[in-house]
């Protein structure tokens, strides 16, 4: 029998040689600890984050937009389910997870707490947010937890189009009346620093990411990633003929990256620690829809108890 001391040696090993771990492996609890707190905040965040564009499908200005944003709010929601069921894998319950969510003691992405005030705001999460959500999710994909690397590769397929509707609506509001480019800009103004906290504190307030990278759970930091986002949006702003509302973002030849301004972590700490524009009007909605959805689940139960018993009849 090996000791404790050994078999973590030996699950290093497997992480080193990138060797997914699978549910029934051996792992340190802390791995598994953190894995089910990331997983089940990653499904929250897929969830809660289906309210602030679904208070738009029925103001879309078109049929052809009301059905791409019907779409992508319902690959939200299978996005969460899929997320549920990876931490399920590691010996949690998904009521307890969505308990946790309820009562404030489990996080979900600082995003999803600011108002979606105009239609270019629903274009400018699409383009910003998703896009912020890809860069971190293909990352994902080389996660060492085999349940979550894989669900992430089915995840950024969807993602990559939800990125594409928005830069859609972004391009046709930006080249479009002067009030409507107004708008856009407007929207970018609003989601351009939310969007650059969603990748985490920096990297030195940073309280997992040393063991997450150790872990290879996570495969960049947080600060690398931001700054990969932030490279590859100016451009994208550039066309849309849009202003990123930073005045100290300036392309440094030396590093090969965009420079840019301080980030407000004020405001990040406020927003994930329940403070946000919208936190309370998210949970209570969170809420009421799982109230209002328990007829489903029982019935959906007793359907199966049903068909069970059934089955040990026959
Ligand atoms: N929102 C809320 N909480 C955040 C946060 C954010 N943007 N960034 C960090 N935090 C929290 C962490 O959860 C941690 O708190 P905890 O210990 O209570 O969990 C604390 O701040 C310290 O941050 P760390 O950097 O130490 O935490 P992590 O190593 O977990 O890194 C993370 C944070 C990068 C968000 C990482 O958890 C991660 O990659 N999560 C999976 C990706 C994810 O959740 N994405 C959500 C995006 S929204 C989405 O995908 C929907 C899409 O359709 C738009």
């Amino acid at each position: 029998m090996l000791s404790n001391e050994e078999l973590e040696k030996e699950f290093q090993a497997k992480i080193d040689a990138e060797i997914k771990i699978e549910p029934k492996d051996w792992m340190p609890e802390a791995y598994r600890k953190t894995l089910i707190r990331q997983i089940s905040q990653h499904a929250h965040s897929e969830v809660v984050g289906m309210l602030p564009e679904g208070n738009w499908i029925t103001r879309a200005p078109s049929l052809r937009s009301k059905v791409i944003l019907l779409a992508k709010v319902q690959d939200e929601a299978g996005h969460g389910l899929y997320l549920y069921s990876a931490a399920e894998t590691l010996g949690v319950d998904r009521e307890d997870l969505i308990e946790e969510l309820h009562t404030g003691k489990a996080k979900y992405s600082s995003i999803f707490n600011y108002p979606t005030l105009t239609w270019a705001d629903i274009g400018a999460i699409g383009w910003l947010v998703d896009g912020a959500a890809i860069a971190n999710q293909v990352m994902l994909c080389r996660t060492s937890y085999g349940p979550y690397a894989r669900a992430m590769v089915r995840i950024c397929k969807e993602e990559s189009f939800h990125q594409r509707q928005g830069y859609e609506i972004m391009l046709k509001m930006a080249k479009g009346t002067p009030e409507q480019k107004q708008m856009a800009q407007d929207a970018l103004n609003r989601w351009w620093w939310p969007s650059l906290m969603m990748f985490g504190p920096p990297d030195d307030k940073s309280i997992h990411s040393a063991q997450s990278l150790k872990w290879k759970i996570k495969r960049q930091t947080n600060d690398e990633l931001r700054q990969e986002f932030i490279d590859k949006t100016v451009k994208q702003a550039e066309y849309l003929g849009l202003t990123i509302p930073d005045p100290h973002l300036k392309w440094n030849e030396e590093r090969q990256h965009y420079d840019f301004g301080p980030i407000n972590w004020e405001e990040f700490y406020q927003v994930i620690n329940g403070n946000g524009p919208c936190n309370r009007q998210r949970l209570k909605a969170r809420i009421k829809a799982h109230e209002e959805g328990a007829w489903v689940r029982e019935a959906a139960i007793a359907y199966a108890e049903k068909k069970q018993a059934k089955k040990t009849a026959a």
